[in-house]
C-alpha cells in the first residue's frame, strides 16, 4: 500500500493517485483505475514509461549503467564465472542454488537433451538455408505437440520439468537447425558434456571426428549466455508476458519471445553490427561515413549496437564483452580485424556531439558478435545464441506472472484518431 499520493489536475477536477516506491527507490504513479473511475487513459506510445508489472528478478539503473540479477551485480558473475545453469536457476527460482540443487538440475537437463524424433524430422524437412530463428521459434512451439503434459503447469514439479526441457532442448534445436542449414547430419547430445560444451559438440562434431572443445571457448560462451540471461521488460520478455497473460502455455509464450528477439532493433542487432563492421572493413564505407549515415534523419540506417531505451550510459554487458574479446583473442593468440574496426567506430561515436547529446553508448550487441565469431559461431546463428541466453529470463518472467494471484490479461488501450462514423457503400457505388 502507498502512503504517498500524486495529484492530477484536469479541468477543475483533482484526482489523487497512489505512488509506489520500488526497493531501489524508483517511483511509479498508479494510473490503473484512471479509466474506470474517471474515463481517462494515459498515452504512452511504445510503452516507454509504463511499468508493466512488479518484478523481483532483475534491476537496471540505466543512468548509472547498473544491471543486477536477483540483486547480484552482473560484474560478480563475470568475475566468479558460475555455470550458466546456476544463473538460470537463480533467475527462475529466485535464490542461488545449493550444490545438490545444481546437480539435480543438471541431471534433469541431461535427461531431456535429446529431441523427440518427430521434432528432429520437422527440422530435417525445413528447406536448406531456412533462417535458424524461424526454426527455433517453430521447434519450441512444436514441443507441446509431443509432450502434452506441458500444456498446463499446475505445480512446481511440473514447472521445473518444463523449464528443464526448454533450457536443455533449445540448444539441441538450435544446433540441429545449423546442421540443417549446412546440409550436415545431426549430432546427438553427449550426456557426459556440460551445457555449452554439449552445444558446441552438436554444432561442430562430425560423425567421424569429435570436435575438441577448448576450455577458453567454453568459458567465453558460458559468459556470453550469462550476460544475456535477463534484462527485465525488454521487447521479447514483455512479449512473453503479453502472450503468457492470455494463459498461453510456457512454450507458446517463449516461442513468441524468439520471434520478437529476431528483430534487428532487438536481438537481431548482433547480426546487423557484424554486417556493418564487415562493410567498413571491406572498404564499402568508412567509419566516418557510417556515423554520418546514422545521424542523417533522411536515412533509415542506424548505428547498430548503439543506443538503448533504458541505458543512458555504457551498457555494463558491452563493457564485459569488450574485455572478454581482448582476453579470448590473447589466449587464442588470434586477431580479428573487425575488433579494431569496432573500437575505432566506438571511439569516433563517443566523441561525436550527436551521440553525446542523445547519450548513445555501445549496447550488448556491439561486441557480442566479435566474441561469437571467436567462438566459431556463424553469423546466422548469432541471434539464436542470444535466444539461448535469454531463455531463463523469459521462463522466470512467465513464472513470476503465472504465480501472481492478481494477474490479469495484458490489454493496452489506444487513442483512436480514425474516421468518425461512416457508412458502408456497395462496391458498384464507390
Ligand atoms: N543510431 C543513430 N541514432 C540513434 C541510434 C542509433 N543506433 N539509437 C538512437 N538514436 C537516436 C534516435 O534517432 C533519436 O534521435 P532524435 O532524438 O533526434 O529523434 C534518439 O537517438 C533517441 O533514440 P530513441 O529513438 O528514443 O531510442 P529508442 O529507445 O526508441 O530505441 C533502440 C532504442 C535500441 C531501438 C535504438 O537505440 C536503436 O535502434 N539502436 C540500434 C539497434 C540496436 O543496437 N539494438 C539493440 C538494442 S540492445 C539489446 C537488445 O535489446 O537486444
Amino acid at each position: 500500500m502507498s502512503e504517498e499520493k500524486a495529484i492530477l489536475t484536469i479541468g477543475d477536477k483533482q484526482i489523487e493517485l497512489p505512488v509506489y516506491t520500488g526497493t531501489e527507490g524508483e517511483r511509479a504513479v498508479d494510473i490503473s483505475k484512471l479509466y474506470e473511475e474517471h474515463g481517462l487513459m494515459t498515452f504512452d506510445p511504445s510503452l516507454a514509461n509504463t511499468g508493466l508489472c512488479r518484478s523481483t528478478i532483475t534491476f537496471i539503473d540505466g543512468e548509472q549503467g547498473i544491471l543486477r540479477y536477483r540483486g547480484i551485480p552482473l560484474e560478480e558473475f563475470a568475475n566468479s564465472k558460475p555455470n550458466f545453469i546456476e544463473v538460470a536457476w537463480l533467475l527462475i527460482f529466485g535464490t542461488l542454488p545449493k550444490e545438490q540443487e545444481i546437480l539435480d538440475f543438471r541431471q534433469m537437463l541431461t535427461e531431456r537433451a535429446l529431441l523427440h524424433e518427430g521434432i528432429r524430422q520437422h527440422i530435417e524437412l525445413m528447406p536448406q538455408g531456412a533462417p535458424p530463428m524461424a526454426i527455433l521459434s517453430a521447434g519450441i512451439n512444436k514441443m507441446v505437440c509431443y509432450y502434452k503434459r506441458f500444456l498446463t503447469l499446475d505445480d512446481d514439479d511440473q514447472f521445473a520439468d518444463a523449464a528443464a526441457q526448454l533450457i536443455s532442448q533449445i540448444r539441441t534445436i538450435a544446433a540441429h537447425s545449423y546442421r540443417r542449414s549446412q546440409g550436415l547430419p545431426v549430432m546427438y547430445p553427449d550426456p557426459a558434456m556440460r551445457y555449452c560444451a554439449n552445444f558446441l559438440h552438436m554444432m561442430f562434431s562430425l560423425p567421424y571426428r569429435q570436435y575438441e572443445v577448448a576450455p577458453e571457448i567454453e568459458d567465453a560462451m558460458n559468459l556470453l549466455l550469462i550476460l544475456h540471461a535477463d534484462h527485465e521488460q525488454n521487447c521479447s520478455t514483455a512479449t512473453v508476458r503479453v502472450v503468457g497473460s492470455a494463459q498461453a502455455n510456457l512454450f507458446a509464450s517463449c516461442a513468441s519471445g524468439v520471434s520478437a528477439l529476431w528483430g534487428p532493433l532487438h536481438g537481431g542487432a548482433n547480426v546487423k553490427v557484424m554486417e556493418m563492421l564487415e562493410s567498413i572493413y571491406q572498404g564499402g564505407l568508412s567509419p566516418e561515413e557510417c556515423l554520418e549515415a546514422a545521424k542523417d534523419k533522411a536515412n533509415p540506417f542506424k548505428l547498430f549496437g548503439f543506443g538503448h531505451r533504458v541505458y543512458k550510459n555504457y551498457d555494463p554487458r558491452a563493457k564485459i564483452l569488450k574485455d572478454s574479446c581482448d582476453r579470448v583473442f590473447a589466449i587464442l593468440k588470434q586477431k580479428d580485424p573487425l575488433l579494431d574496426v569496432a573500437r575505432k567506430l566506438e571511439e569516433l561515436a563517443l566523441k561525436d556531439q550527436y551521440f553525446i547529446d542523445r547519450k548513445l553508448y555501445p549496447n550488448v550487441d556491439f561486441y557480442s558478435g566479435i566474441l561469437l565469431r571467436a567462438i566459431g559461431i556463424p553469423t546466422n546463428m548469432f541471434t539464436v545464441l542470444f535466444a539461448i541466453g535469454r531463455l531463463p529470463g523469459w521462463i522466470a518472467h512467465w513464472k513470476e506472472q503465472h504465480d501472481n494471484p492478481t494477474r490479469r490479461i495484458i490489454r493496452p488501450r489506444q487513442l483512436y484518431v480514425g474516421n468518425n462514423q461512416s457508412h458502408y457503400v456497395p462496391v458498384e457505388e464507390r
